[in-house]
């Protein structure tokens, strides 16, 4: 078959769709629905969304073929033996039960991956004799794919081109290779406090030749006190409840309470109010942060509910 008919074949493909999805969707369009479609179309106004979605699925393969390296050199829970995990004694996951808490990427494992790989951990029996089958608790320590797409695409600013963006505890580096591909930040740092981590991001980072704007410091995130002042956007996610004593975590709020810069954005999962109450240090940052609206809105316009109650416990502030 030619190219040219190959093309008509696609072409005609695309229009039966079209006129399915007119006749079919939700009952199927009427005359009105019909006509702003076309208006629509006429416009050109789609070029611009099909662009969108064509860059989107670029970065989902970029992203898919990190996973497929990082895959070859971490542990299925993605946890190293360096790493010491312990089960938070505040704030929402004080009720973990390490032994019944499965340790999933979401980085790594999506929702699909997760039923294929992890089904017959996800239930276990508390007693053997009984039917009494409970869910076993599941915890990602990096942010997800899905996750990563809603802080770039929806809640920060589209043009970083002039911001720095810190991810505090960059752990396998998930929000560093978002923020490269999703965002123009000018340049994106992470601190990770544990070195076999560190090594982790550095091959993937220098395989990948993405070392022109992502850099990756070993450190104890209060050791960098000289540059902290220096981001526009500072990532928090889960950062410190399941590395850190309770003690040890308000040190570190109140390191960057009097290090990051007014007007700075941070974003934490889960909100700060979660965090300080279980803290029990609300009343001393009652006044450090302001809770603000995601800066790309119109993005989020075209999440349904489904999705977008995924991102209930990421919250965006600014620094007062
Ligand atoms: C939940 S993971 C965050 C992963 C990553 N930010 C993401 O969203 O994919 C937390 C990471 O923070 C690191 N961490 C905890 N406390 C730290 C500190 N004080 N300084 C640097 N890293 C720290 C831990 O080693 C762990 O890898």
């Amino acid at each position: 078959m030619t190219d040219k008919l190959k093309s008509e074949f696609k072409i005609n493909r695309i229009k039966e769709k079209v006129i399915d999805l007119l006749k079919n969707y939700e009952g199927g369009c009427n005359d009105k629905e019909i006509s702003s479609f076309e208006k629509w179309i006429a416009s050109r106004e789609y070029i611009s969304d099909l662009e969108k979605a064509q860059k989107k699925n670029e970065i989902e393969k970029k992203l898919d073929s990190i996973v497929k390296q990082l895959l070859k050199t971490m542990p299925s829970d993605a946890i190293l033996p360096s790493e010491n995990i312990c089960g938070p004694t505040s704030g929402p996951n004080s009720d973990c039960d390490m032994k019944h808490t499965l340790h999933v990427d979401e980085f790594l494992y999506d929702d699909d991956d997760l039923e294929k790989h992890f089904f017959e951990k996800i239930k276990y029996c508390e007693d053997c004799e009984s039917n009494n089958i409970k869910d076993t608790e599941i915890i990602s320590h990096s942010l997800s794919r899905s996750k990563l797409q809603y802080l770039f695409n929806v809640m920060l600013p589209l043009d970083c081109s002039n911001l720095k963006i810190l991810d505090v505890g960059s752990r396998i580096g998930a929000v560093l290779y978002g923020a490269y591909f999703y965002s123009n930040a000018k340049t994106i740092y992470g601190i990770e406090m544990n070195k076999e981590l560190c090594n982790v991001q550095q091959e993937i980072i220098k395989f990948n030749k993405m070392d022109d704007r992502i850099y990756v410091i070993h450190d104890d995130v209060l050791n960098q006190g000289d540059i902290i002042d220096t981001f526009d956007i500072v990532i928090l996610n889960n950062v410190f409840e399941f590395f850190l004593e309770s003690n040890q975590q308000i040190v570190i709020w109140r390191f960057l309470k009097n290090n990051l810069k007014k007007n700075c954005l941070v974003v934490t999962i889960p909100s700060v109010e979660e965090t300080f109450v279980s803290l029990d240090i609300y009343e001393e940052f009652s006044n450090w942060l302001k809770l603000i609206p995601v800066h790309q809105h119109e993005n989020g316009l075209l999440l349904d509910d489904d999705i977008e109650a995924d991102f209930h416990d990421m919250y965006l502030y600014v620094i007062k």
